[in-house]
């Protein structure tokens, strides 16, 4: 059998990369890029919405507005779902859809959507893994500061609190955070995502209040008295020096590391913030995040699985950007749709080096996958070789790591569909299955029953 890429090979050649048999296997996706429905059923603005509505945010134009109109099409997508034989989804939901203003009044409209979709994956076999938030807050609590104000953790933790209330009885899997590092430095440090802002210090205020948020809502959960298992997802990315024989990269290396994975790791796992990172930033003007006492241990919490987002990796050349005076650099290694390398050594480099330093009892791989510009061809079918290329090589770098012990418990693709994808906006495709903004149809890609197969064998061959 020739490998179905290159053409190369021969049945001795092929290597059979097998699972545990208890692994994991799911698709994701997030509230703001699928639902649509952005002002019905009693929902509030979110500041998604807010910033898709200004003009110059989205670098297409586009919004979440309709997107892939999971509100109205989710009975049809779980069908297809177990059609072809995804057995856990990861999704999020949106904040001011159950909760208009944020704190207050819940919206029974909202809520009955979610036990809908719950209830529907519970009939079609599916499990669920709940993330509570993916970056929809609601505009009424920015209008009060957003993740700046301290009083977010109280607003998270009663927000919680009524999701595991109206939810629990139907959630299998609960995800406090997503992505720290995004909330923190896109939408407060660089101003790429909502709401906007560029300031460093507001960033690192941010990612406390994230940690906390995070630390309050599992704290929620232990007391809630339900059962199912609650993780945090990260996004995490191996830094290396450009020049790895230049101590001014290495410096600059370690700070973006820091920036990029233990202000978030560090305080979840150990209780600690990097100290040389904060002194540093000290240096620079920048001011700390006010931490008081208990901070730490509320952020610190034991946690079922660690959920880790992960991409590609990150080349810094010293220079550049205030304060890190680090900046990442393109190696000229192929990149995808969306700009990022495709280097799957990384992957494994990041999983060994997160299990060297903090060693989680489980790591769950919450989103991998790529970006491609797919098309529907004229005899119907979507063929996308390149992330088909991307997912088996990144799954053999997994595989590797399962093989030296790393407690890696499942993996699920970014994305299941096509979908709203920030501020680049609908024309980067992320999904396995594509989407048709005109129609709302849906194709599997040639990647969605590649998937499929890997499902059923627990595995797959390839040279
Ligand atoms: C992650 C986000 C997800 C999607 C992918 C491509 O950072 O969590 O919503 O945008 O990247």
């Amino acid at each position: 059998m020739k490998d179905i890429e290159t053409g190369m090979g021969d049945d001795k050649a092929m290597k059979k990369y097998e699972f545990p048999s208890n692994f994991t296997w799911g698709v994701a996706a997030g509230s703001y890029q699928i639902e649509g429905g952005w002002n019905e059923g009693g929902k509030g603005e979110s500041i998604w919405d807010r910033f898709c509505h200004t003009p110059g945010h989205i670098k297409d134009g586009t919004t979440g507005d309709v997107a892939c109109d999971f509100y109205h099409t989710y009975e049809d997508d779980i069908r297809m779902m177990k059609k072809l034989g995804y057995p856990n989804f990861l999704f999020s939901i949106s904040w001011p859809r159950v909760i208009p203003d944020g704190i207050g009044i819940v919206n029974q409209a909202g809520i009955e959507f979610y036990r809908n979709v719950l209830t529907c994956l519970r009939e079609n076999g599916i499990k669920s893994y709940v993330v509570l938030y993916h970056w929809d807050l609601p505009q009424k609590l920015q209008e009060r500061g957003g993740w700046m104000n301290r009083e977010i953790i109280g607003w998270f933790d009663n927000y919680a609190r009524t999701m595991y209330r109206e939810l629990g009885d139907l959630v299998d899997n609960w995800i406090t955070v997503l992505e720290p590092w995004v909330i923190s430095f896109l939408g407060h440090g660089f101003g790429v995502h909502a709401p906007g802002y560029q300031d460093y210090s507001s960033a690192l205020t941010v990612a406390h209040h994230v940690n906390l948020a995070h630390g309050t809502a599992v704290k929620a959960f232990r007391e809630s008295g339900l059962s199912g298992n609650i993780g945090i997802k990260v996004n995490m990315s191996m830094i290396y020096p450009e020049d790895p024989n230049s101590a001014a990269d290495i410096a600059a290396a370690n700070r973006q590391n820091a920036e990029m994975n233990t202000l978030f790791c560090d305080p979840i796992f150990k209780g600690t913030y990097p100290q040389e990172y904060f002194d540093y930033l000290v240096k620079q003007g920048v001011i700390l995040p006010d931490i008081r006492p208990g901070d730490m241990e509320l952020i610190c919490q034991d946690i079922d699985f660690f959920g880790l987002n992960n991409y590609n990796g990150t080349y810094v050349k010293d220079g550049g950007r205030w304060p890190l005076y680090a900046s990442g650099v393109n190696t000229g290694k192929p990149v995808t749709q969306n700009g990022w390398e495709y280097e799957p050594k990384c992957f494994y480099d990041l999983l060994k080096s997160i299990n060297d330093t903090y060693h989680p009892k489980n790591i769950i791989i919450t989103e991998n996958g790529c970006a491609s510009n797919d098309w529907v061809d004229d005899d119907g079918t979507v063929t996308d070789p390149i992330r088909l290329i991307y997912l088996r090589n990144y799954l053999k770098m997994l595989h590797k790591a399962l093989g030296e012990g790393i407690p890696i418990k499942g993996y699920f693709v970014w994305s299941l569909w096509d979908n709203f994808e920030w501020a680049e906006g609908l024309s980067i495709r992320f999904g396995i299955i594509h989407v048709d903004y005109n129609t709302l149809k849906r194709t599997p890609k040639a990647s969605a029953n590649w998937y499929s197969n890997v499902i059923r064998n627990n595995g797959f061959e390839s040279l």
